[in-house]
């Protein structure tokens, strides 16, 4: 018998087929920030890669005409987009078509229904305020523009367990899950993509990634930046919803998941729930929260504020693989850094016949890339001592690479969901999340420029502390 390591026959047949691409793209939020700032220059992308050539309409209440919303395109481009290619940005002008229309007026959908003429499989982004996202939804249903459409939702998904159930409620009264594409940008980004193939495309991985040789594993998301005026969006939001439930819980799944059993994207997506589903909900008692100081004389937040700019968490993922391994997570703004990376420490060899030491893997997820693996060697001399060092692999060909933005809507508008949050996914997170949101577990202050409050320093206490990743670019860790 021969076994077959790429798709079975069986899995084959019960991967369907693909499905039909969108015929039209129509964005609402149009006039808004996230426009400016990522989807023109996404839109402009995917033109120039030849993965756009259909209407693309633009619906926004703002008084404004098209011409406006083409020299706002430009501006995008200009200050956002890398500059202007004009061959690909005359092509996205003759796609772009603009609906100045308020969403609770009904006459708003009627225009979008007749000026998507013959489409008849549109993608909807809703790239507007979520407490938007229900009358949205509900008008696409009644005016007719949801039918075999698909449907694209920003992030935030809910604000805790309770509302993403009730918002998937909603989205399912006019959509069926399989024309729902939820975007947490982080699975568009290639560095994060990169720790599934890192894990399931090599070998040498396979016997070690378990409780047996790993000793824990740390994620750390810092920014040296605060909260460049989002104020108010911050004050409703906090670390732990802003990117713990949702970025840095996806990391975990794909650190910790189980191989996908074919490339259909349905597989992937069950082994990352099954992962926020081995997850026990966490406890205030491994939460330190923390706020830096000057925070509360940002515009839009309140004098007395108790929300976290910082966290840091520990949990155990209760798997046949994880069990017994800590997993220690932190992201915080006003960090001495800015940079996303995993750090897996390795179990030390069972007797210290030569100094023992440390071995680990080192994921730099952005926004440099590279990939660490921390070994000791003999340091040169006489004596037999070991000196820690680091085998770097840096990612510099960035040729290929796609932004996540124009990663994710390539993929919605050709149905394919692999890098977007299923229902259960993202229930699952919350309930993960659920029971430490709001002041569940106290505040501490913290000085700009540091790593956060040193409450944390106790949850890293047994793992030899917290991981900080260094400042430049890729720096090998040698300690
Ligand atoms: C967003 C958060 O989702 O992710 C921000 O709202 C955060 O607060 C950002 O800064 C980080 O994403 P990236 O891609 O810039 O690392």
């Amino acid at each position: 018998m021969t076994a077959n390591h790429t798709l079975t026959e069986v899995q084959k047949k019960t991967t369907p087929a693909q499905p039909p691409p969108s015929d039209a793209l129509v964005f609402f939020g149009a006039t808004g920030d996230l426009a400016h700032k990522q989807i023109f220059p996404a839109l402009q992308n995917m033109v120039r890669r030849e993965n756009l050539n259909v209407p693309v309409i633009g619906v926004a209440k703002s008084g404004w005409t098209i011409d406006q919303l083409r020299d706002r395109a430009r501006d995008s481009l200009e200050k956002h987009g890398g500059g202007v290619d004009e061959k690909a940005f005359a092509k996205l002008i003759e796609l772009l078509q603009y609906i100045d229309g308020d969403y609770q007026n009904p006459k708003t959908f009627q225009e979008l229904r007749s000026k998507l003429g013959t489409a008849s499989r549109p993608t909807h982004y809703l790239a507007i305020p979520p407490s938007l996202f229900a009358e949205v939804v509900e008008a696409l249903g009644k005016s007719g523009c949801a039918r075999d459409a698909r449907v694209v939702i920003e992030k935030p998904f809910g604000r805790d367990l309770a509302s993403a159930q009730e918002l998937n409620a909603t989205l399912h009264s006019v959509f069926p899950e399989s024309s729902i594409f939820r975007i947490d940008h982080y699975l568009g980004k290639e560095a994060v993509e990169n720790l599934l193939f890192f894990r399931f495309a090599n070998t040498f991985l396979e016997p070690i990634w378990n409780r047996h040789y790993v000793d824990s594993v740390q994620i750390t998301m810092a920014e040296s930046f605060g909260i460049a005026g989002r104020g108010r969006f911050y004050e409703e939001t906090g670390a732990v919803r802003d990117v713990v439930q949702n970025h840095m819980l996806q990391v975990v799944a794909l650190l910790a998941m189980e191989p996908p059993t074919s490339m259909y994207f349905e597989s992937q997506r069950d082994e990352k729930v099954k992962v926020f589903r081995s997850i026990p909900p966490l406890d205030a008692a491994h939460t330190v929260r923390g706020q830096f100081e000057g925070y509360t004389s940002e515009p839009g937040v309140a004098a007395g504020s108790q929300v976290e700019t910082f966290v840091a968490l520990r949990l155990e993922v209760d798997s046949w693989r994880w069990a017994g391994v800590p997993f220690l997570i932190r992201a915080g703004k006003r960090l001495p850094v800015t940079t996303t990376e995993v750090f897996v420490k390795l179990k030390q060899p069972p007797l210290s016949i030569l100094s023992p030491g440390v071995n680990h893997f080192r994921f730099r997820l952005g926004p440099d890339l590279c990939l660490g693996l921390g070994a000791q060697v003999k340091r040169p001399g006489a004596g037999m001592a070991s000196i820690p060092t680091e085998l770097l692999a840096v990612e510099n060909d960035k040729t290929e690479e796609l932004e996540p933005y124009e990663r994710l809507l390539t993929d919605a508008m050709r149905g394919d969901a692999t890098l977007f949050v299923r229902e259960d996914s993202v229930e699952a997170a919350w309930a993960i999340v659920d029971p430490v949101l709001g002041d569940a577990a106290p505040l501490h202050r913290y000085q700009p420029g540091t790593w956060g409050p040193g409450e944390a320093d106790r949850l890293g206490a047994n793992v030899g502390g917290w991981h900080n990743p260094e400042p430049s670019a890729c720096g090998p860790v040698t300690k």
